[in-house]
């Protein structure tokens, strides 16, 4: 594939609407950016004079620290909103939230929303760069890039390479993004998890199923271990946490009965000792870390190629 100089798109809304030449683009300047990032001066002018704002309306840890580091070694200057201490317990509305912050001359927004869809409506209404850090139970396109990019590091080009996804597949943004970036990047990808929790139709999306987890590990080379996201569960899926982990949980006792190292991955939080043993998370099998390291140079990557399209 010919390499691009720039992305197809201004907003990044989600994997769907990138093509395998944005995502490769995106690896290529990360990498770039992951040397930045181990000199002793982390830090480059690339967007001075560029504000970005992150407004985030749900919780997080690791995108929220992830996008702020990536815009500061980027020389950006960043605002951070919290819905929990703003307006919107007032009930503003999301359009006048933004539209308020965007008046204050902001030109990147950064935002996490429950609303599956969020961050198309804004594009429609306003003029900055969107970027989605994750929309209900939708897309997180970036979590989905910074994933495939710690994939290639560790086992090479991704065509042809087998990758299960574990887990609590219908009620996760992660499980979608990922499906959408493995298969534009030639992976072969197969979901893994209870009935209950795998949507009805996922196989339209060129992904095989299965409740198999033995198999599953013995066919893969890198297992991506989701959580159970109870928070965005009205109805019982399974009958029990302890349950679930005996049938479901990745443990070591599983993995030492392979014939080959797999990769572990698990894009957090953690549940340890529910969908991974601690011994699992933390063995040399593990790149859940390196995933979080690669998150900043892959963000660093995304806000520099969308600040280019301004
Ligand atoms: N992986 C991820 O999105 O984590 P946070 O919810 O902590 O941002």
């Amino acid at each position: 594939m010919a390499t691009v100089q720039q992305l197809s798109t201004k907003h990044v809304l989600g994997i769907k609407y990138l093509s395998e030449a944005d995502i490769r683009l995106i690896f290529e300047t990360a990498g770039s950016f992951k040397e930045v990032i181990n000199r002793p001066i982390k830090k480059v002018p690339s967007l001075r004079d560029v504000t970005v704002a992150n407004l985030f309306f749900e919780n997080s840890t690791r995108t929220r620290i992830s996008f702020e580091l990536a815009e500061k070694r980027l020389s950006a200057d960043v605002v951070n909103f919290s819905a929990s201490s703003s307006s919107v317990k007032k009930g503003e509305t999301l359009l006048d939230t933004v539209n308020n912050i965007l008046a204050m001359k902001v030109d990147m927004v950064v935002m996490r929303h429950p609303a599956p869809g969020a961050h198309h409506f804004l594009a429609q209404h306003i003029d900055a760069n969107i970027i989605n850090a994750g929309d209900g139970t939708h897309e997180h396109p970036t979590q989905a890039l910074l994933d495939a990019f710690s994939m290639q590091e560790k086992v090479g080009d991704l065509a042809g390479k087998k990758v299960v996804i574990f887990g609590d597949i219908l009620h996760s943004r992660v499980a979608l993004s990922n499906i959408f970036c493995l298969n534009k990047l030639g992976a072969q990808v197969r979901v893994c998890g209870p009935p209950t929790l795998i949507p009805k139709y996922i196989g339209d999306l060129g992904v095989e199923v299965s409740h198999d987890v033995w198999d599953s590990l013995k066919w893969c080379d890198i297992a991506n271990v989701l959580r159970i996201q109870l928070e965005r569960q009205d109805i019982k899926y399974f009958p029990s946490l302890r349950e679930y982990t005996q049938y479901f949980g990745l443990n070591k006792t599983l993995l030492d009965s392979l014939d080959k190292p797999i990769v572990i991955m698990h894009p957090g939080p953690i549940n340890r000792g529910v969908e991974i043993s601690s011994d699992v998370a933390d063995s040399g099998h593990s790149i859940i870390l390196q995933q979080v390291e690669n998150g900043v140079a892959v963000r660093m990557a995304v806000l520099y190629l969308l600040a280019a399209m301004r």
